[in-house]
């Protein structure tokens, strides 16, 4: 079955494109229904025009709460009977009206190896910090930032050297690889949450 999910974006858009380029070129039984943005100049929207995906700005300048905000973002959803939502890009906190509408069925994609350098500026965080591998979570989206169950991880390797920019660049193409192979996961079915960690059944390789 066809599942229909919903991509919230803030900025460029590159993972959107990725989503978009796998589930329209069929390596994901999926279609985008719905492209939200809380920021009306974000470059993802005509990403997502030019694949003729529906793109709505959902401004949460324009809400009085984040619960109202995160309502209105679940009516917009919810509407168009998405059942999967990927947060790409996005930089508002998901609160617990948008978590209770789609349970464990919210992803995220962070630029580092979670639980390492969560937050803001993950690939800056790893240069400072001198590791020698950094890499890109795939998770389950809870109330903690960057917190839920991890479902694919991705190693990317630092060079003396680097930059926080050619990391990140690195880092992101590596991104467009693991977050389409995420969503496939998770489409895929027979995975449960156990505690923090996401569970595939018996047979499936590790994520
Ligand atoms: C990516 O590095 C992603 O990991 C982080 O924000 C960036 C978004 O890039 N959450 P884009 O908007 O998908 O190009």
């Amino acid at each position: 079955m066809n599942r229909r999910l919903g991509v919230l974006i803030s900025g460029t858009g590159t993972n959107l494109q990725a989503l978009i380029d796998a589930t329209g070129g069929g390596q994901l039984d999926a279609s985008i229904v719905l492209v939200i943005s809380n920021r009306p100049e974000a470059p993802g929207l005509d990403r997502a025009r030019r694949a003729g995906i529906e793109a709505i700005v959902i401004d949460h300048r324009s809400w009085r709460s984040r619960d109202e905000y995160d309502a209105a973002i679940v009516q917009a959803l919810k509407a168009r009977s998405a059942s999967l939502v990927c947060l790409a890009g996005y930089m508002r906190l998901v609160g617990r009206v948008l978590l209770d509408a789609f349970p464990n069925a919210i992803l995220n994609i962070h630029p580092s190896l979670l639980p390492a350098f969560p937050g803001m500026n993950a690939q800056h965080q790893a240069i400072e910090h001198g590791v020698k591998v950094s890499g890109v979570t795939v998770h389950v989206v809870t109330l903690e930032l960057d917190g839920g169950p991890i479902i694919l991880q991705r190693i990317v390797p630092v060079l003396d050297g680097d930059t926080r920019d050619t990391l990140a660049d690195r880092i992101l193409d590596e991104e467009h690889r693991a977050y389409p192979e995420a969503v496939r996961i998770v489409l895929e079915g027979g995975w449960e949450i156990v505690g923090r960690r996401f569970v595939r059944s018996a047979g499936g390789p590790s994520a």
